[in-house]
């Protein structure tokens, strides 16, 4: 059997991570197609690197653009690839314009397509990621969900018989991570701040493409009564550049972004955590940290259990609902206990 995953993202090369080793456990014929939308270093090798997965096979260095043209280019691009290769699977991953440009190249050409994170809706339907999921998750012929939540929705929309739940990888890695920083094993962060220190990342369109919005999201973390650090992803350091936004204020400590055992390390020796991400919202309550939501909705609705995580859009009082006090109650293991991606590839294997 062989499969080729599309990824291009950075979330998507971490959850690339074990698929590729549980893969080569199976003795699967595994092949990567990076699409290039993600191209920083910073974004894209480091992880590539310190996740073992090994350079992609393939780089299609399609690069930033309109949504349109990006989708596009890795359209054009994929064509031909996919056509030439002809995998038993294609294997798209989450949310991002590389899963959409993926499953539609595919079944194009007759190509079977599992999705892996299928399921997930914020029902904001002003996201691009939320067109991207429902999209994917109807072309493709095999829906992974991650959780019991994710395969209702799936239902709801007619689409159970192509669904099977696996559990989330990333808790896979994220489970692996915190052992090898444990041990050892894994470097985390270089220089941590010796004083407590909320952990901070934006980047989602609807938080850093409105100057108003973005300046009212970056005095509302500076004035955050800890140190913030703030791992720049590069669209929030373009879009402050941009506007004239001085991201060296208050408490904010704007950094590099971080390779991924640096951001769990973060993530697990912080105070508290305040992001628009979906994958820091579930790695947040994971390791156990109080976590804030700046949006007004969550695909990962289990994290709001017992008040883990708090959606918080308007960022009223904010620095009291991050710093409030951790649930006594310890986090529900509801993301699985680290072996999703065995479960995909076997999943994969049954379908076959
Ligand atoms: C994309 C995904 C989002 C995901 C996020 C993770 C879509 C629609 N969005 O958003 O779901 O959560 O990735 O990071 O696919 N840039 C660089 N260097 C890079 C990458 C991006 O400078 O390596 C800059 C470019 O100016 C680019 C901007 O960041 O225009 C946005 O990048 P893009 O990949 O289009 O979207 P993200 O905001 O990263």
């Amino acid at each position: 059997m062989r499969v080729l995953s599309i990824v291009g993202a950075r979330p998507q090369f971490v959850k690339l991570a074990p698929v590729v080793a549980a893969a080569r456990r199976e003795g699967v014929d595994h092949a990567t197609i990076h699409t290039g939308q993600h191209y920083d270093p910073g974004m894209s090798e480091v992880f590539f690197d310190e996740l073992g997965i090994g350079p992609p096979e393939w780089n299609l260095a399609v690069g930033s653009g309109s949504h349109g043209a990006q989708t596009g280019a890795m359209l054009d691009c994929l064509d031909d690839l996919l056509d030439r290769e002809r995998p038993d699977w294609v294997l798209v991953y989450g949310d991002t314009n590389s899963t959409i440009a993926g499953a539609l190249a595919a079944v194009k050409l007759h190509l079977r397509v599992a999705h892996l994170e299928a399921g997930l809706r914020s029902f904001n339907r002003a996201m691009p990621e939320e067109h991207n999921r429902v999209l994917t998750d109807h072309a493709a012929d095999l829906l992974l969900a991650p959780t019991e939540v994710a395969a209702k929705h799936l239902a709801n929309e007619g689409l159970a018989h192509r669904t099977t739940i696996v559990g989330d990888v990333m808790i896979d890695v994220l489970l692996a991570t915190a052992a090898a920083l444990d041990s050892g094993a894994a470097k985390g962060l270089e220089t941590r701040p010796a004083e407590p220190f909320t952990l901070a990342t934006i980047h989602r369109a609807e938080n850093t493409d409105n100057t108003t919005r973005l300046a009212a999201v970056i005095n509302a973390l500076a004035a955050i009564e800890t140190t913030v650090l703030l791992p720049l992803h590069p669209r929030l350091r373009d879009r402050c550049a941009a506007a004239d936004i001085d991201l060296n204020v208050g408490n904010l400590r704007p950094i590099d972004p971080l390779s991924y055992a640096e951001m769990v390390d973060a993530a697990r020796t912080a105070v508290a955590v305040a992001t628009d991400s979906g994958g820091l919202q579930k790695e947040a309550f994971v390791l156990g940290r109080p976590v804030t939501t700046l949006r007004s909705e969550t695909e990962w609705t289990e994290t709001l259990a017992d008040g883990w995580n708090v959606l918080e859009p308007d960022l009223k009082n904010l620095s009291s609902i991050v710093l409030r006090r951790s649930p006594r109650e310890a986090p529900p293991a509801v993301y699985g206990h680290g072996h999703a991606a065995d479960a995909v590839i076997n999943a994969l294997i049954a379908a076959n």
